[in-house]
């Protein structure tokens, strides 16, 4: 099988799964669009000479969304985990993203798996389920059993948790010294999840309305963190999450001002397209090869659920 082909089957895998939603994602469907500003510390700009970690003010605009590729999955759903949040920041010469999900880590750890992995699930649901696909591939990969035995903890906000970039960049500083890094995305005070009898009696459309009420009452902060690699660490596999002691170096604060209008947040969301290797000078990615296939997915995606 060709990229291409591979690419096209993973597609494929998802709308199986979701269903065909003209105009949605076909994962991470239903999200809400919020505008703020993203500055960086100091110290960032000693790992990298990214526009937007030198430390002048960066306009950015945020993606909360869930999981599921069905847009009226409720917020509380399972299938509502894990959480994403993508970041488009509007750089002086262009535009950079970060995508990144609620969960420390990913099923597999190549596309090749993704696809095993996704074709396993379809085959064990359904009218004639078969799940001896599924547990020969889990009995093999240990990383994907665990993403799928794992708590997904419900938030009480989608402010209120950690998210991921799982795949590993490269920063290069203005000396030309390299360092790859983990993104991490996190609350200014951790918050403890949901309950199941309070989600229970959620809306669903509980987070968002959450979200557009913390708004109204001021500004909201996350901070941008960069997990630091250490000698010993696999930087091209993003199914194993690296040590908690590893250093870890606060990049910026973002600074969330408002939500979109409602006449403008689906039309926004569906024209935009986030992409985790659309990157500035001075990050560029690693040898993590889920980078190159997300790259090439993501934008296969946008045509495919535009044309739909
Ligand atoms: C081979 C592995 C992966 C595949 C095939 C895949 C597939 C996709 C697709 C097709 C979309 C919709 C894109 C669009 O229509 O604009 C998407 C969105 C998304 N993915 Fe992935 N993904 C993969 C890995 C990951 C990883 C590792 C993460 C977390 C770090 C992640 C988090 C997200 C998020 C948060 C979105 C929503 C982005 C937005 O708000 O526009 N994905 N993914």
């Amino acid at each position: 099988m060709s990229q291409e082909q591979l690419y096209d089957a993973l597609l494929d895998a998802l709308y199986a799964t979701f269903g065909n939603h003209p105009g949605f994602r076909v994962a991470h469907a239903k999200g809400v669009l919020v505008s703020g500003v993203f500055t960086a510390t100091p110290e960032a700009k000693r790992h990298s000479r990214a526009a937007h970690l030198q430390g002048e003010p960066i306009p950015v605009l945020l993606r909360f969304s869930n999981f599921s590729g069905v847009p009226a999955t409720a917020d509380g759903d399972p299938m509502a985990s894990p959480y994403g949040l993508a970041i488009r920041f509007t750089l002086p010469n262009g535009v950079s993203d970060i995508v990144a999900h609620s969960f420390n880590g990913f099923p597999v750890s190549t596309p090749e798996d993704f696809l095993f992995f996704l074709q396993g699930i379809a085959a064990s649901g359904g009218e004639t389920p078969n799940s001896a696909a599924l547990d020969a591939f889990l009995a093999g990969h240990p990383q994907a059993k665990s993403f799928l035995e794992a708590p997904k903890p419900v938030p009480h906000s989608y402010v209120g948790l950690s998210y991921y970039g799982v795949n590993a960049f490269v920063f290069e500083n203005d000396l030309g010294q390299q360092q790859a890094v983990r993104y991490r995305i996190e609350p200014e005070q951790p918050e403890l999840p949901a309950q199941a009898d309070e989600v229970a009696n959620w809306e669903v459309d509980h987070l968002q309305i959450e979200l557009a009420q913390r708004l109204a009452k001021g500004d909201l902060h996350l901070r941008l963190v960069a997990q630091l690699a250490e000698s010993g660490d696999n930087i091209a596999d993003g199914s194993v999450a690296w040590p908690q002691s590893n250093k870890s170096v606060v990049l910026g604060v973002f600074t969330l001002k408002e939500l979109l209008p409602p006449d403008r947040q689906l039309e926004t969301q569906q024209a935009l397209n986030f992409n985790p290797a659309r990157l500035p000078d001075g990050i560029k990615a690693s040898a993590d090869p889920m980078i190159s296939a997300r790259q090439h997915i993501y934008e296969k995606a946008m045509i495919r659920r535009n044309s739909l």
